[in-house]
């Protein structure tokens, strides 16, 4: 199990939770009543981009406190791979830029900006609202 902080979707789902390793950010959110905004479910439309950071994981940290590196973003630790879907969607909506999305896919990198419906959790994260 791991932590999982959703911060800022609005009164009473601020949170602190546990997620399985390979859960989606969206099913916790949605199990844990933190309403994300959701059209498709598949991907395609956007309404879903969060920002997700990195949760500093040591015992005795404060559980707000995020330390957020995004030179030093351990994608195989935290989230999994962006397929293209997402990627091209998150382009698309103006979260990343083409070159951001072309990085993720050549060097296979986690972008600070991510689909919930999309995005499997592996590690301690913070997710927060993505606003454009
Ligand atoms: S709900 Fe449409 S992309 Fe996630």
């Amino acid at each position: 199990m791991v932590n999982v902080i959703f911060s800022g979707f609005g009164e009473g789902m601020n949170k602190r939770v546990f997620a399985r390793q390979g859960d989606l950010v969206l099913r916790v959110a949605q199990d844990n009543g933190v309403k994300i905004p959701t059209d498709c479910k598949d991907g395609m439309c956007g309404s879903c981009a969060i920002k997700i950071e990195e949760l500093d994981s040591r015992p005795n940290s404060h559980s707000f406190d995020s330390k957020v590196d995004p030179d030093a973003w351990d994608k195989d630790k935290y989230t999994t791979y962006m397929d293209d879907k997402e990627l091209n969607t998150l382009v698309e909506m103006g979260a990343i830029s083409k070159k951001e999305a072309e990085s993720a896919q050549q060097y296979a990198q986690q972008t600070p900006v991510r689909l919930a419906c999309q995005c499997v959790i592996k590690g301690p994260i913070l997710v927060t609202p993505f606003e454009s």
